[in-house]
Parts: structure tokens; sequence; C-alpha cells
């Protein structure tokens, strides 16, 4: 079967700032939450890795948007460093930050290839950290300014924005698991950051219209689909609460203007809600998004059997050490006894992408939706031939891209596809081992080595669809 995809359909690939950059002292970037982290907290990352070099995009990025356009890539998904455009979060706007993103723009559109810009992944500046974070309202006004500035600085250049990467993921790991930067256990300042989140991207979305912007605003999500681990009802309820403060809390204030009751039932219950002054609920009025970005890796079981309050991430790349996420007395997500699973104990499952892909179109029919992030993390190392022969990134790409085309074809409006990553770069507490690239970097040299699935994406892109 052939699996052609509509006219313009984007092919790319997502990065973020930190990940990729470097270059963290350079240029007038101030320090982000991220390198504070690393530096405090060196045990946390793995091999004590540290952004500070990463890909060395910075210095980099002609050579990047080369390859993207070598490759057939007509879209990349990036971010901006928020310390390198304000670099202590609040003051005067960093000038040699926005000619280097005024520099990547335009040879990304010489090159053809549609920058897709998110405005927040995960890089908070360290003096807005330090004074609270996305627990402050302080925070929310800076990022507006910030905003603004962007708006003001790239709105010639740039068409889609994204507010936010991934507010579930950050504030679950920040604020719940303490896994990442501000390294909290606090259900209420988790529940305060979570709704912080969504109104900073409302405020963003609105500034964004009331500027006269003519690009599309939306978010990132990464929307994992929640299943009862079993067919009990107990796993069905610890299912739909977990989705609910997972999933629904991120994405429902934006699409339908409310937050879902059983969430605000719930940490109303816990004495965790916090103030929703109607002044603020009116900014969802209407909805405020243009557009939606899945990020998909994994579904979720959840099983109700939460005996304990216990978190950890794969850290390791062994495929037997679990991931947990337990909740005691409210859920914990399990493993599914007949899930492919990565090596990061991540499990491959393309059927959740078709989920939440039609969650979103049913949510609203027609909404403009971008996988903005998708992909498999590995170990690995460059062959004799200089190249890395990863057919299990192919054949996941391949599945996931199947049923985004199945989705297609039953009438939702999915515009493009961004594979995590364009290169291998700091994953986070994984530091550099765990692979996601198209291209491999030596973390000796920097250089960028194509692997097998480079050239297999590439061909596909040309082809806007596969076999
Ligand atoms: C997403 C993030 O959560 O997943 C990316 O938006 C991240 O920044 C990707 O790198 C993969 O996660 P990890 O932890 O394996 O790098």
């Amino acid at each position: 079967m052939r699996y052609g995809f509509p006219d313009g359909f984007t092919w790319g690939t997502a990065t973020a700032a930190l990940q990729v950059e470097g270059a963290t002292r350079e240029g007038g970037r101030g320090d982000s939450q991220w390198d504070a982290f690393c530096r405090e907290h060196p045990d946390r990352v793995w091999e004590r890795a540290t952004p500070e070099v990463a890909c060395d995009h910075y210095h980099r990025w002609e050579q990047d948007v080369a390859l993207m356009r070598d490759f057939g890539h007509t879209g990349y998904r990036l971010s901006i460093a928020w310390p390198r455009i304000v670099p202590n979060g609040t003051g005067p706007a960093n000038q040699d930050g926005i000619a280097f993103y005024r520099r990547l723009f335009d040879a990304l559109r010489h090159a053809g290839v549609e920058p897709n810009v998110t405005l927040y992944h995960w890089d908070l500046p360290q003096p807005l950290a330090a004074a609270g974070g996305w627990e402050n309202p302080a925070t929310l006004d800076a990022f507006e300014r910030y905003a603004r500035t962007c708006f003001e600085a790239f709105g010639d250049q740039v068409r889609l924005w994204a507010t936010l990467n991934e507010p579930s993921w950050s504030t679950l790991n920040g604020y719940v698991t303490a896994l990442h930067p501000p390294l909290r256990h606090d259900y209420r300042a988790a529940v305060r950051v979570a709704y912080n989140m969504m109104l900073a991207h409302a405020r963003v979305g609105r500034l964004y219209r009331a500027m006269g912007g003519t690009g599309q605003v939306g978010i990132a999500q990464n929307m994992c689909p929640v299943y009862p681990a079993t067919d009990s009802a107990r796993d069905a309820e610890a299912a739909r609460v977990a989705d609910a403060v997972y999933n629904r809390w991120f994405i429902e204030p934006l699409l339908l203007g409310t937050f879902p009751t059983e969430a605000v039932d719930l940490y109303r219950r816990h004495g965790l809600l916090p103030d929703m002054p109607s002044r603020d609920l009116a900014l969802f009025e209407g909805g405020s998004l243009d557009w939606v970005g899945v990020n998909y890796y994994f579904p979720h079981y959840a099983s109700a059997d939460a005996t304990e309050t216990r978190f950890g991430l794969n850290t390791s790349g062994n495929k037997e050490e679990d991931c947990h996420f337990s909740i005691k007395g409210l859920f914990k997500f399990v493993r599914n006894p007949k899930g492919r699973y990565t090596d990061w104990a991540w499990e491959i499952y393309p059927q959740g992408l078709y989920d939440l892909l039609a969650r979103m179109h049913a949510y609203r029919p027609g909404l403009p939706i971008y996988v903005t992030e998708n992909g498999i993390g590995a170990r690995e190392v460059l062959d004799a031939d200089g190249s890395v022969d990863d057919a299990y990134r192919i054949a996941f790409v391949r599945e996931h891209l199947q049923v985004a085309h199945r989705a297609i074809a039953e009438g939702m409006d999915v515009r493009g596809y961004y594979m995590w990553s364009l290169m291998d770069n700091f994953s986070w507490v994984n530091g550099y081992k765990k692979r996601y690239g198209l291209f491999f970097i030596d973390r000796q040299t920097l250089a960028r080595h194509p692997k097998r699935s480079a050239h297999w994406y590439r061909d596909l892109a040309r082809a806007n669809g596969f076999d």
C-alpha cells in the first residue's frame, strides 16, 4: 500500500534551544534553571552532562540548516532560548540574541524550511526561577513581555508559534516527581503552576492577536493516552482521574474554555485548588488555539492499586528498569505485559498517536494538528562506515506515520510531522546517552553523521509519502 500525504504536508524535525544550542555563556545569554540545576545537582544527570556545549548549534547553525535543506525537510520546530532574549528574565532585550535568531529564521526560509517556533521549552531564566518560577504571577508578566519582544522581533519571519512545550510534563516533573528543576514535591505548587501555565498561554495568545499577528498560535502538548490497566471499574476510575489531571487540564481550557470538573473537584477536595477569579477564566473564553501540537512517545495504563507514592524515570537505558509514577490512594501507571518497549522502558504503541489525534479532532473538528514530536531514543555508536543502521527508528516512525495517514484519510486535519529529533542532543536527565537524532553527533568532534533513518526520511519527504 502507498501512504501518500496531502500536498503541502510538513516534513520536519524538532529540537529545543537548551538541548542543541550550547554556547550557554556566549552572546549575552543569561543563566536558565537547567544550567543552574546541572551545576548544582550534577549527579542527577547521566554522567554529569550539561547543556554547555550540546550540539554547538549556536555556532554550527548554517551547517544544520544546510542539512535540513539537503535532506528534503520542509519544516523545523525549534525553540527560542528565553535567557538569550531576556538574559535576566525581566530586563532589556539582548540584541545579540535577537540577531542570532533573525539570521537563523532567514536562513531557514531561504532553505525552504518553515520554522515552527516555541517560546518556552523549559529554559526558564534562573532569576525568575529563583523568585518562585511559574508559581509567581510575576513570571507570567515576564513571559508576556518576552513574548511581545519575540513577536515584534520575529513577527515578519515566523508564522507558526507555540507558546509552551509540554506544560503537563514540565509541571509533573518539576513539582510532583521532583526529577526536573525546581525539584519540588508539592501538590499545591503543582496545581498552581499547572493553572498559571494555562493562563500564560491564554495571555500570550491574546497578546499576539492584539498586536495584529497574522500567523497562528498553538501549543505543543504531551498528551499520553491513559488506558485502564484492567477491565475493573476501579482501574477505569483511576484512568479517568489520571487523564483529567495529566491531559485534560492542559488542553480543555484552551479548546473548550473550561477546566475538567473531575480535576477541579479532586483539587478542591484536597484543598489544592488555587483562586480562579472570573477575570482569569474569561481569558479562556472562545478558546485560544489556532492549532495544536501533539508530542507523542508512549501511552499510560492506570491502576487503582497505588499503595505508595513513588516516582522514577528510567535513565539507564536498561529495558528492565521500570519508570514509576504512583500517587498513593489515587493511581499508578503500570507496564503493559503485552507491550513492546524501548530500552528506556517506553512502550511503542502507534495506536496511541491515532487516539490522540482523534481526540483533538473530536474536541474541535477541523482543528489544525501537527505531530510536534515523535521518535525513539536509543544507545548508539557509529559503525565502521561512519553511520548508524537504525532500522528500529525507521520502523518506529513508519508505524506512527501509518496511523497519522489513517487519521488524515478519516478527515482529521493533520498538517505536519516533526520527528524528534534532527540530531542527537542533551536529553535532559539522560544527558547525551539517549540518542534520538536523524544525525549522529560525535561527542568528541561534534561532527554530524547521517544515520540510515536520515536517508530514509529524505526519500519519504521528497516523495511526500512511502510504500
Ligand atoms: C519531550 C520533550 O518530553 O520528550 C523533549 O519535549 C525531550 O525536549 C523528548 O527531549 C524526549 O524525552 P527525553 O527525556 O528522552 O529526552
